[in-house]
């Protein structure tokens, strides 16, 4: 099984939303197509439904990627289910994308609501997946709670603005920094790495930025197109 720690030494794609920028993002038929493409590494967004499920969505609504309307919050699975979220392809649950892929890739699990921490944890604990998962959000508080629930567990701060998001993850116990990679500068790069944080930039759709970003010594990219950036991988074998 492909773990957390296995990609810490090297440079590696994640496919953001699966190989979203040629498949529905967000469902399975984007994560299996990035595991075909050889992805080590697939980024997936938890929200949760009316009723409680943990699903498998970027927006705080369904209407950009499926044909719906409405709040995720305000629908139930079964309405949620009932949805196209493109090419025929159904919002997925996470226990959906846990029991397909695990083993086949890591996977970084990004929590967009405060009321999904606790059951991604169970689904997570359920299968015992904490070697192969990067928790990952936007909110410090979520990466303690889950830190409290299992002091083992690997989280990720991401940050969209300059500002302290280095220093913050380091004293909240982060192994990870997933900066816009508009801040992933030589300088922020040298920082993180010398505080021993992973640091994996987003989105880069662009192989001469990805290219900049891993001479300055980032450990990987996230990208909705990893067939252009999978030959910047280093040997796995
Ligand atoms: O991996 C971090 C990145 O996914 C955060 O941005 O808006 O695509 O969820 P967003
Ligand atoms: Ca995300």
């Amino acid at each position: 099984m492909l773990k957390v720690s296995d990609l810490s030494s090297r440079f590696f794609i994640v496919a953001h939303r699966g190989a979203s920028a040629y498949e529905p993002e967000n469902t399975m038929r984007s994560f299996r197509h990035a595991v075909k493409l050889g992805c080590k590494a697939v980024e997936f967004d938890v929200r949760l439904s009316k009723d409680g499920y943990p699903i498998i969505i970027h927006d705080e609504t369904v209407d950009r990627t499926t044909n719906g309307h409405g709040r995720v919050n305000e629908l139930s699975l079964e309405e949620l289910k009932a949805l196209d979220a493109g090419l025929g392809e159904k919002i997925p649950l996470l226990d959906e994308v846990l029991d397909n892929l695990s083993g086949r890739a890591v996977f970084f699990i990004e929590l967009k609501v405060d009321d999904a921490v606790k059951p991604v944890l169970e689904a997570v604990e359920d299968r015992d997946l904490w070697s192969s998962v990067l928790f990952i959000s936007f909110k410090p508080f979520h990466l303690r709670e889950i830190l409290n629930y299992n002091s083992d567990a690997y989280v990720g701060l991401i940050y969209f603005k300059s500002g302290d998001g280095i220093v913050t993850a380091r004293r909240i116990g982060a192994i990870a920094v997933l900066p816009y990679y508009r801040f992933a500068s030589k300088r922020a790069v040298a920082f993180a790495k010398k505080l021993g944080l992973m640091i994996i930039p987003w989105t880069v759709d662009d192989i001469s930025v990805a290219k900049k970003l891993k001479s300055y010594g980032v450990n990987g990219v996230a990208t909705n197109k990893p067939d252009l950036l999978l030959s910047l991988e280093d040997n796995y074998s």
